[in-house]
């Protein structure tokens, strides 16, 4: 058994967690709205046709903030179109993912849902055909009191109250040329500096999101920060990121390790802001939004097929990947380096929350159960709020074919208000246990609450509607204190969870 060591020290503080680093995504794209959330007629429906089960589900996960309404589709979408009277919304086209969006579920009915779902909306706008104007309309829209255009609009449209959104995407990945609207970094740059600024002026609560790159490895990547931030800096909070890996070689090593890319890829990324927050002479720090991650491969060939035959159609069953159990383990470590970096990544987004590249999947008409990615999320969700901690980890480490010296136990750890502790830890080895002994130094006298495991000795090991619950978590993994120090069992290929109490 191979032996890992972990120290802790009560005083040496990452950050506070802001709870929006467990945010979710919903995008008008397949099953995601139409068959996912929203389904009139199934036997669970409430009255304004979601879906209870599924809302079940998205609140076990605890998810503060869900991303709305895309993705690819905002760069194409008109927000009147979602507002007023159901019948007269217009069928458009949807570009972004070839299918035809009816409008049914719109920006009164999506907020409605959030608050059944106990979520706060994260609205993007889009700036790909549209501009500075239909953005700021839309900030008054939601959140103005009353007493002008569209304000009153909204009023008519039944909300007397403002929506009270806090935080807002400008635009989708600006910079990929599969965009509608695609621009240039100096171009995106300032037409987000003049609608964040207007955005401001109509509501100056509100956070705002800039588009980073849409992947670490766009050659525009870097320039792009580096441009558009020089452009906008001062009107913007924060910097998004998108990230999604795949295991198209079947090198689970490999696959494993892809969190080392994300690491890189954030400490990165937050160079960049400061590079121009020193060239700015800026006081102020800009923050990353990390609003799109996850595993996305599985189902990129069926949709290919997809489209071959259906194009056009209404929620195509699109990018429904079923996740097997190493995509478990590796949503683990990139939550493991996420919180990490707590103290610059502020909000990050799983894309998506239900059917598309999801931890929900339902059947149109039948069930819903949590893939195998659901359990990470959720475990990290409800006991990784707190004061993130840095965390020493030394012990073997793997080559592969992209990173040296990768750790196969790899860990974060989150102190929380009432003494307690969460220990976070993934055992990457394929065949080999491991021993984490801890050192919690200044914890005073701690006890294993539980330790949570998360193991299947069949790494492609998926769920279904039939087997929900064949990869899931379970209780008693074995860590225990010894003379003030942790020693715990990480099985190989395990995600862990430990949880101490004062003793
Ligand atoms: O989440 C699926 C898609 O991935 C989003 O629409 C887009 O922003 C990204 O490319």
């Amino acid at each position: 058994m191979m032996k890992a060591k972990l120290i802790l020290d009560r005083d040496f503080a990452i950050g506070e967690i802001d709870p929006r680093l467990y945010g979710s995504f919903i995008e008008h794209l397949g099953r995601a709205v139409y068959g996912g959330i929203y389904e009139p007629g199934h036997p669970t429906a409430d009255e304004n046709g979601f879906r209870r089960d599924v809302i079940d589900m998205v609140r076990r996960l605890r998810v503060p903030v869900v991303r709305y309404p895309g993705g690819n589709f905002v760069s194409g979408f008109n927000w009147e179109d979602s507002v007023g009277p159901r019948e007269g919304r217009p069928k458009r086209l949807d570009l972004a993912w070839f299918t035809t969006e009816t409008n049914e579920v719109g920006l009164h009915e999506f907020a409605r849902w959030a608050r059944e779902a106990q979520s706060e909306v994260m609205y993007a706008v889009n700036l790909g055909t549209r501009g500075p104007d239909a953005a700021r309309n839309i900030v008054e829209y939601a959140n103005h009191p009353g007493g002008s255009f569209y304000s009153d609009m909204r009023i008519r449209n039944g909300e007397k109250d403002p929506l009270g959104i806090r935080l807002w995407c400008l635009g989708n990945e600006m910079d990929g040329p599969w965009q509608m609207g695609h621009k240039t970094a100096q171009e995106y740059g300032r037409v987000a500096c003049e609608a964040g600024k207007m955005m401001k002026w109509v509501d100056p609560t509100i956070e705002l999101v800039a588009c980073g790159s849409s992947a670490y490895d766009m050659l525009t990547f870097g320039g792009w920060e580096y441009g558009m931030l020089e452009e906008c800096y001062d009107q913007i909070d924060y910097v998004s990121l998108h990230r999604y890996y795949g295991n198209r070689t079947n090198r689970t090593p490999d696959f494993l390790a892809r969190s080392m890319d994300l690491d890189d890829f954030i400490s990165t990324v937050v160079s960049i802001c400061d590079a121009v927050r020193g060239k700015k002479h800026a006081k102020k720090r800009v923050h990353l939004s990390f609003d799109e991650w996850n595993v996305w491969y599985h189902s990129n060939e069926q949709d290919q097929e997809i489209w071959k035959r259906d194009k056009w159609n209404r929620a195509l069953p699109l990018l429904e990947d079923v996740y097997n159990f190493e995509d478990a383990l590796l949503v683990g470590a990139m939550l493991i380096t996420f919180l990490r970096h707590a103290d610059r990544v502020k909000i990050a987004c799983m894309a998506q929350l239900v059917n598309v590249i999801a931890p929900i999947m339902t059947r149109n008409g039948g069930g819903v159960w949590a893939q195998t990615i659901y359990w990470p999320l959720m475990h990290a969700s409800h006991f990784g709020r707190g004061t993130a901690l840095r965390p020493v980890v030394t012990g073997p480490a793997y080559d592969c074919t992209d990173y040296e010296r990768v750790p196969y136990v790899d860990a974060a750890a989150v102190a929380h208000e009432d003494g307690g502790l969460t220990i976070f830890a993934i055992n990457r080895s394929m065949d080999e246990d491991a021993l984490l002994e801890g050192d919690l130094r200044g914890f005073g006298g701690l006890k294993v609450r539980e330790h949570i495991v998360l193991h299947h000795d069949d790494v492609k090991a998926v769920n279904t509607e039939e087997a929900p619950e064949n990869v899931a978590p379970r209780s008693g993994g074995g860590a225990k204190i010894e003379g003030g120090r942790l020693i715990a069992p990480l099985g190989s290929l395990s995600w862990n969870v430990i949880r101490l109490e004062k003793a």
